[in-house]
């Protein structure tokens, strides 16, 4: 398999692993919030999700020739810095509502027979991880309706912060076998951000009571 497939599976199980770590974070500080139980057992579950995909995509990994494919595990991806309520907006709102349509797309395109269960379980999953992001945001703003004033300032630097998909860089087209193995063109990124966005993610924080700039 080429080598832009081998680093994008490389890559994606650093995300997932990260995911792992943010998201245990993210369970602490709930527990420490007094978030309600239900989302607690989500959080909860989201962790083993977030190490399951990690493993998966490092089975497709290998199963595309990639065992020898360094995966990069920076100390700094494993943990986030900020309040819940901004790891929740930034790694959930957004990162989970964008992820939910991008692997909607993958798995469309995908043919490889390695790839598309790995592809089909991340999806199922990613649906459930968006869902907690907003219902912990509401349980947030419950317990302190004040965040609302906090989110509608942050909100545009945790957008800014997905630049790399709302504009990518130039690079060659995918071929039909690459794009078999779960690969998006950059611009099919950019779209699919973009119609996300203006579609998906903003209404919903301005059914909130967050207004969009
Ligand atoms: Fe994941
Ligand atoms: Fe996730």
């Amino acid at each position: 398999m080429t080598g832009r497939v081998r680093q994008e599976w490389s890559r994606r199980v650093a995300a997932e692993y990260g995911s792992a770590g943010i998201t245990a974070q993210v369970l602490a500080w709930s527990v420490q919030a007094g978030l309600p139980p239900g989302l607690l057992y989500t959080a909860n579950r989201i962790v083993r999700d977030e190490l399951d995909h990690a493993r998966l995509s490092h089975e497709v990994l290998v199963a595309l020739g990639g065992a020898e494919e360094p995966v990069v595990l920076a100390a700094e991806d494993l943990s986030v810095g900020g309040t819940l309520v901004d790891v929740v907006v930034r790694n959930f709102c957004l990162g989970e509502s964008f992820a939910v349509p991008t692997f909607e797309r993958m798995r469309r395109r995908a043919t490889h027979p390695a790839v598309r269960p790995v592809l089909d379980r991340i999806l199922e999953d990613e649906a459930v991880h968006r869902a907690f992001g907003w219902d912990a945001l509401d349980a947030l703003l419950e317990l302190a309706p004040t965040l609302r004033e906090h989110v509608t300032i942050v909100l545009p630097g945790h957008v800014a912060s997905f630049d790399g998909y709302a504009n990518p860089r130039a690079a060659p087209p995918l071929t039909d076998e690459e794009r078999g193995c779960g690969l998006l063109d950059h611009a099919e990124y950019a779209e699919l951000f973009q119609s996300t966005w203006t579609g998906d993610i903003a209404p919903r924080f301005v059914r909130r009571g967050i207004p969009i700039g």
